[in-house]
């Protein structure tokens, strides 16, 4: 507005005078433009001349740019292909990304112009080693030979070409076959800092996390991988073989939450079957498969698979009572006992733990004890008639002065029985050895402390109420 109101105030003469200087204006710009772009473009781009490139070059390579400086010394040997010190440069540049190839083109070309340069040939021949420990690891490592393959790979890293994707991938190979997942992390995590679309090492990456049970972070590295290269073979295989893990995995929990046992059975052996050298997630599939086992009853598969379980991580406390609960299934008293009695002093606190030990416990004392009904060959609801019965028919048959020609053996027997009869003959006796409790520590656990014989060759006196059938014995007291 206000320029507006000046124009109208301006003259004539004035006006002419403002127009030209308006032009001249412009034409300085435009001046600016065509001749300054070029300089401004120099100063921030390629300098024109070879030495200035390789100057540059050379400071890069101080402070460790070399991807910069092989692009500047590329630039100058193209402006100045008599450079002979770039080559030289070229060639250690490429040794260290293990372009060996290139590289040795470089040093000859470097040596033609130079001829007999002891340093270059020395690196040449280097070269040359660095270029065959590769090639020994690579062919190591395919044969299985990995503790040798690591050796000639960090020869190749350590001491030749430092930058050497190819090898470092490798290593990093070798460090999964080892299970060293930390540091498979930390060397792909060097690469991807040079170059983070590098597919094998977010393919590495990946499944360093993925064995370390880090599943999202693995499925991120996959993805990653498969954004730039949809159809590239490994990444596709480890990510949908990790989608179908965990599908499976929640197909089974889902399953077994939903009192669908047997189901859930089947898909935790699916699951444990997708790869058995994830251990770090298996132990997880071993005990939900052993718990589903115990509820089924099906103790001996429970103790395998927890017994999995503990292969992998001995310290987990679930896995162990689990054991215990399965080897309670299976009779195995007393490997119930040890696995419940190890859980109770990792966790003392735990009142289930204890319960189930104290049930151990008394199953295995249970279990030493005899079994008289068996002794007496009766059943366990026999009546007391019947338990007479069968006591007075034993004793007459393994009566010792019966049995001259193997008396020790029916001593043995007689004494059994009469400990039997001891027992089940009393009904106040019989009920509490029925409950399990204990009746009287020398005469519950085995009858070792029970001896109706005096002593060797003692005349034994039966007695009866009711008569002894048969006679012939005289009495039979206790
Ligand atoms: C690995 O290779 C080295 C040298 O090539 C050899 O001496 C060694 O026996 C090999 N080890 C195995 C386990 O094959
Ligand atoms: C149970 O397992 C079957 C396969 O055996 C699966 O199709 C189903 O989805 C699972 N059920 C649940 C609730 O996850």
């Amino acid at each position: 507005m206000e320029i507006l109101m000046k124009f109208w105030c301006l003259d004539l003469v004035a006006l002419r005078g403002f127009v030209f200087s308006i032009l001249i204006l412009n034409f300085v710009f435009s001046c600016q433009i065509l001749f300054l772009q070029p300089l401004v473009a120099a100063l921030d781009g390629q300098p024109s001349d070879a030495a200035a490139l390789f100057e540059r070059a050379s400071q890069s390579i101080k402070v460790k740019k070399y991807s910069e400086a092989l692009d500047d010394l590329i630039a100058a040997i193209e402006t100045d292909p008599g450079l002979s010190e770039a080559y030289w440069h070229q060639a250690s540049i490429l040794r260290r990304f293990c372009r060996y190839e290139e590289s040795e083109k470089s040093y000859k070309k470097f040596l033609e112009m130079k001829p007999r340069n002891s340093a270059a040939e020395k690196e040449l021949a280097q070269l040359f080693q660095a270029q065959s420990a590769l090639d020994s690891a690579k062919s190591l490592f395919d044969s299985g030979n990995f503790t040798k393959a690591l050796e000639f790979i960090d020869k190749v890293i350590l001491v030749f070409s430092p930058a050497c994707s190819e090898a470092k991938l490798l290593k990093v190979r070798l460090l999964l076959t080892a299970k060293d997942y930390s540091s498979a992390i930390s060397e792909t995590g060097h690469v991807l800092k040079e170059d983070e679309d590098n597919l094998e090492a977010l393919l590495l990456r990946g499944r360093a996390y993925y064995y370390l049970a880090d599943h999202d972070v693995a499925i991120r590295h996959y993805q990653k991988g498969l954004r730039l290269d949809p159809e590239h073979g490994e990444l596709k295989k480890a990510y949908f073989g990790l989608k179908n893990l965990l599908k499976k995995t929640k197909s089974a929990e889902d399953n077994a939450s939903k009192g669908k046992l047997r189901l859930a059975v089947e898909e935790y052996k699916t699951a444990l079957a997708l790869d058995p050298d994830h251990t770090a997630y298996n132990v997880h599939l071993h005990l939900g498969l052993c718990k589903v086992l115990v509820k089924l009853g099906r103790g001996k598969e429970a103790v395998t698979s927890c017994s999995g379980a503990l292969e992998i991580d001995e310290e987990l406390l679930e896995a162990l009572v689990q054991r215990g609960e399965a080897k309670l299934l299976v009779e195995d008293w007393e490997g119930a006992v040890a696995d419940l009695k190890s859980a109770a002093e990792k966790s003392p606190q735990d009142m289930n733990i204890r319960e189930a030990l104290m049930r151990a416990e008394r199953s295995l004392k249970l279990s030493q004890r005899k079994d008289y009904y068996k002794i007496l060959g009766i059943s366990k609801t026999a009546s007391v008639s019947e338990i007479k019965r069968a006591y007075k028919k034993l004793a007459l048959q393994w009566h010792p002065d019966k049995n001259v020609d193997n008396r020790a053996e029916a001593e043995a027997k007689f004494q059994e029985i009469a400990a039997a009869y001891e027992i089940l003959g009393d009904e106040e006796k019989r009920t509490k050895y029925d409950s399990g409790e204990d009746i009287d520590e020398g005469m519950g656990m085995g009858g070792g402390g029970f001896n109706p014989f005096g002593g060797e060759g003692q005349q034994y006196t039966f007695h009866f109420e009711g008569g002894f059938p048969g006679g012939g014995f005289g009495g039979f007291h206790f």
